[in-house]
């Protein structure tokens, strides 16, 4: 090889590393914002799982040990009443902020259970938690698919039908 084509070689080794080293940097810097962004949707799980998880625990071993509705059966509930985000945010954090039983759309959960007791918030802390519920899927109970397929299936009324 004589030294004019070594050189080229040279030149192109260093710009196609310089052309990747700045390609690294662009996926560093995507990392970096989905990074961000992951942060700021774990806020308003923390939050949830903080505020929320003691009593709407996704991890009741069965429909016995709940000492209140999973919280995705309480979304399903809420997106049935609540499509728009809007509205499903403002009427959950309506409720969190102050549960009354005459508001509440689980009446059978009220019954069961009694009713929700109030906590006090940071403000903003229930807006982040109520746009975490609607926007992500949410853990639910091993025997929470069953139990709902067995409250809305065929089999309703030959098996144990359980309310809310
Ligand atoms: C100390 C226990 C406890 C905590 C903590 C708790 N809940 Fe509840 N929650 C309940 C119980 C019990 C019910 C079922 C009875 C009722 O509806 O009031 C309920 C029901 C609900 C309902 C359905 C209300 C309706 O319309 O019938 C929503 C929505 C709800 N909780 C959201 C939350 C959110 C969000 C958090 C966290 C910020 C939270 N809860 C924290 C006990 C709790």
């Amino acid at each position: 090889m004589n030294k004019i084509a070594l050189l080229s070689v040279m030149a192109t080794t260093l710009i196609a590393s310089c052309v990747l080293d700045e390609k690294k940097d662009m996926s560093q810097q995507l990392k970096d914002q989905k990074a961000e962004l992951y942060q700021k949707e774990s806020e308003g799980y923390q939050l949830l799982k903080d505020k929320c998880y003691v009593c709407h625990n996704p991890d009741a071993a069965s429909h016995d040990e709940l000492i209140a509705p999973p919280m995705a059966a309480v979304k399903m509930r809420y997106r049935m009443w609540y499509p728009d985000e809007n509205e499903f945010t403002a009427a959950l954090a309506s409720w969190v902020l102050d549960p009354k039983p005459e508001k509440a759309l689980m009446k059978g959960a009220v019954d069961r259970f009694k009713v929700m007791p109030s906590q006090e918030f940071e403000p903003g802390d229930v807006q982040k938690i109520a746009l975490y519920i609607y926007q992500n899927k949410l853990e639910e109970p091993e025997w929470f698919a069953a139990h709902e397929k067995n409250m809305h299936g065929r089999g309703r009324g030959m098996r144990r039908v359980i309310e809310d």
